[in-house]
């Protein structure tokens, strides 16, 4: 064989293994791979997540999300994952959507598919205790339980569930068909432990501490095009959040899960966030503004706008305040 014929098949030879290579590694993990063949995004981003249309509002109002010039996002089952930065601090973040299958959904797939040193969750809560959080403002829990799942017991059985309609019944309380239910535990998956049951997710203690101590001092808006909170809006740290598929407006309810848990705030997506990030074993932190009062007269929108761009203002100050992880490159 000609030295040129063999120079060819050594060429040949090598771009074969070079694809076969490219191709396991896409195949093992698609999106990664953009991030780090060439070495240019040789760092961890931190994901962003959020809930709703007010919320992504916020952040697209504010100015400070730049997109990437090259990639800005990439759609995955009917998701949107922004990639880009948020005053400076690469990020990626994706909008979930309410209630929990939709979130845990979007969640696990961005930890799935990209490169995260962490999740921040910002979205909107309503607060189950007047005196201590109002309209407009932000609270950083602690620690946050699903508290719509239920065993709903029979009608006289002699195990009792703590919530008991009959306690309810208007005007004096009595007995009521519906029974009582009790609150349960759930299953949590994790890569390093069997499965337990569990009923309280704590924050990672890490970053919940590192928000207490950036956010102490953080502004927050007090109004929106001509709408103002009556009051100066504040932070409140170390609540505990209940999470939960149905939307709370009612007051009796919302004080069951004052006295039973201890909870300031009812949302719809904190736990999922916690729970799938717990079970991959990533830090994470929720940032919930505040946007009505669970029993208490209707919020116009101006004012759950507000509280969307504080619980956005909040994570972004707890979102620069992190240094970048990098990366070696591959
Ligand atoms: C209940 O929650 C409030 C506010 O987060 C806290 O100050 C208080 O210590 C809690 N009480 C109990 C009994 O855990």
């Amino acid at each position: 064989m000609s030295r040129i014929n063999m120079a060819v098949l050594l060429v040949l030879g090598l771009l074969l293994v070079t694809a076969k290579q490219s191709m396991q590694m896409s195949l093992r993990n698609p999106i990664a791979e953009i991030e780090t063949s060439n070495c240019k995004v040789a760092f961890l981003r931190l994901g962003l997540v959020l809930a709703s249309d007010n919320n992504e509002k916020a952040l697209l109002d504010s100015g400070l999300f730049e997109p990437d010039s090259e990639n800005p996002h990439v759609d995955i089952a009917g998701r949107r994952f922004h990639v880009g930065t948020l005053n400076k601090t690469p990020i990626m973040y994706v909008k979930t959507g309410t209630h929990s299958v939709n979130v845990a959904a979007a969640v696990q797939t961005l930890l799935l598919k990209f490169r995260t040193s962490g999740i921040i969750f910002f979205g909107s809560s309503g607060s189950l205790d007047e005196n201590m959080l109002v309209p407009g403002d932000v609270a950083v829990p602690k620690a946050v339980a699903f508290t719509g799942v239920w065993e709903w017991k029979k009608f006289r059985s002699e195990n009792k569930g703590k919530l008991v309609f009959g306690d309810f019944n208007y005007p004096v309380n009595g007995e009521n068909l519906l029974g009582t239910v009790e609150h349960q535990k759930i299953d949590m998956f994790s890569t390093s432990e069997e499965p337990k049951e569990v009923f309280w997710l704590p924050i990672s203690s890490s970053w919940y501490e590192a928000a207490t101590e950036e956010l102490k001092d953080l502004e927050l808006k007090k109004c929106h095009s001509g709408t103002c909170l009556p009051g100066t809006p504040k932070i409140v740290f170390g609540s505990k959040a209940s999470t939960s598929d149905f939307y709370v407006k009612n007051k009796a309810y919302g004080d069951f899960l004052v006295e039973m848990f201890n909870a300031s705030t009812a949302d719809s997506a904190s736990g999922s966030v916690a729970l799938t990030s717990l079970s991959n074993e990533k830090l994470f932190v929720v940032f919930q503004g505040v946007s009505n009062v669970a029993g208490g007269k209707s919020t116009n929108a101006g004012i759950k706008y507000i509280a969307s761009y504080n619980a956005f203002l909040a994570a972004t100050k707890f979102i620069n305040s992190i240094p970048t992880p990098r990366l070696a490159c591959e």
